[in-house]
């Protein structure tokens, strides 16, 4: 089987269009078509049945989220995408807004079917300011083509789609912080319960996908989910956009099975990222900074959901930051946690204290100052922005550093200091 697959991209590594013309000659809308003949129950068993994980970063099954929706009687409903792509070494979602952002406006029209939503809104990363110009513009060629506003291919089903513009906090990200911002209030989380699928934007029942989320389900509709699940992995079906980033020989975006390739493969494969550049591997980042550090020694497991958890790593957004011998595993730690401190949205102490007190431990592990009294409290304020934090931010603080941890003891403990 090749490693590389085009379900979600479609001909994206060829095609670059905002027009209708262009998406239908590669098949676009005939799954819209077909699910307007189907029941909103009957489109939601596929999706159970596809094993989709919310490709967004937290892996949450999509078939579960719109199930529990569903069983929420009030309205109005409201469909939300989350294209804030703010994760560092993410890059995915750009592929499918700005080469098939129909792709997209098709996955969200048939949810909205199946909620009879009437309002949508794409939330798009503030820098990608020329994408949201194309995606106005996919916006009003599905509009003339009767396949968003009113009365959708002649039936009494009428929806639409806003974009809205991030302005550059990573924090926004979070859905219940994007959808704080998309209404207009501070972009900061909300307290969770109520969930968004009881109190989502302007406190209606609100369904929110990443990009490559709704993306997947034309294809799932169109294939069926049991089609769609054997394109991956038993646990989770279908296939992973990953961004090879870093020391990376070939980086960019590739479309892979999910479960049918492994880590190495990923990261060496000619196919794929080809190897290391400038040196030899030392270690991959992956699912963005928020996720755990892998070594050498971890590579050989099976790029899936499933297999990644199990071995204390993640899929995540999907982002493989590679780096070679030439970076200092410390200094590494140190960016990634200065990233954190600048994103934090202050909210809650863990968090906005926690990270600059992470900083302050790191730069005394670079002076060789650290003693075991103090490993062990840096441990321990890890745990608690583990577990008082507010937000995925805070809570994710620690992912990278205990990982490297982990694999890494003897970069991390200096001469004079001890070992943990
Ligand atoms: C700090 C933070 C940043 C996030 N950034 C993004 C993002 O840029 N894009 C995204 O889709 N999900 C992001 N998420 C995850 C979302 O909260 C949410 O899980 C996701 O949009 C749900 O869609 P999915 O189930 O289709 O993945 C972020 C979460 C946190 C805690
Ligand atoms: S964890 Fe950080 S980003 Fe999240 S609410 Fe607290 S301060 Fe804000």
């Amino acid at each position: 089987m090749s490693k590389l697959k085009e379900l979600i991209s479609l001909g994206a590594g060829h095609v670059r269009s905002a027009n209708v013309e262009d998406y239908q000659a590669l098949g676009g809308y005939k799954a819209l078509e077909k699910a307007m003949g189907m029941g909103p129950k009957e489109i939601i068993a596929e999706v159970l049945e596809a094993k989709l994980l919310g490709r967004g970063g937290a892996a949450y099954p999509a078939g579960k989220k719109w199930a529990q929706l569903l069983d929420i009687p009030e309205n109005p409903k409201y469909i939300v995408c989350n294209a804030d792509e703010g994760e560092p070494g993410t890059f995915k979602d750009k592929l499918i807004l700005d080469k098939v952002p129909l792709r997209l406006i098709e996955g969200m029209t048939i949810a909205a079917y199946v909620f009879s939503a009437q309002k949508g809104y794409i939330y798009v990363r503030g820098e990608y300011r020329a994408i949201q110009k194309r995606m106005v513009k996919a916006l009003q060629s599905a509009r003339e083509h009767n396949l968003l506003g009113e009365s959708i291919l002649g039936s009494n089903f009428s929806f639409d789609i806003e974009i809205v513009s991030g302005a550059g906090a990573y924090v926004c990200g979070e859905n219940s912080a994007l959808l704080n911002s998309t209404q207009g209030t501070v972009g900061r989380p909300r307290i969770k319960p109520p969930h968004l699928a009881e109190v989502g934007l302007f406190l209606k029942p609100t369904l929110v996908n990443n990009v490559e989320s709704f993306s997947c389900i034309p294809s799932i509709v169109l294939m069926g989910g049991k089609e769609f699940l054997s394109l991956g992995h038993p646990e989770s079906g279908g296939t992973k956009l990953i961004c090879l980033s870093g020391h990376s020989m070939r980086p960019g975006i590739y479309e892979v099975p999910l479960g049918k390739i492994s880590l190495r493969e990923a990261i060496f494969d000619p196919e794929l990222g080809g190897g290391v550049k400038g040196g030899r591997f030392k270690f991959a980042h992956l699912g963005g900074q928020s996720g755990p550090i892998v070594s050498e020694k971890g590579l050989d497991i099976t790029y899936s959901y499933t297999d990644l958890r199990k071995n204390g790593l993640s899929v995540g957004s999907g982002a493989i930051v590679v780096l070679n011998d030439s970076v200092s595993v410390l200094e590494y730690l140190k960016s990634v946690i200065q990233f954190f401190i600048h994103e934090s949205c202050g909210k809650c102490v863990p968090c906005r204290e926690g990270g600059k007190r992470v900083l302050r431990y790191l730069l005394m592990l670079s002076e060789g100052k650290m003693g075991q009294r103090e490993i062990q409290d840096l441990k321990r304020l890890l745990n608690v922005m583990r577990r008082a934090s507010f937000c995925g931010l805070g809570q994710s603080v620690p992912v990278a550093l205990l990982s490297a941890f982990k694999e890494f003891p003897e970069c991390l403990i200096k001469k004079g200091s001890f070992a943990a």
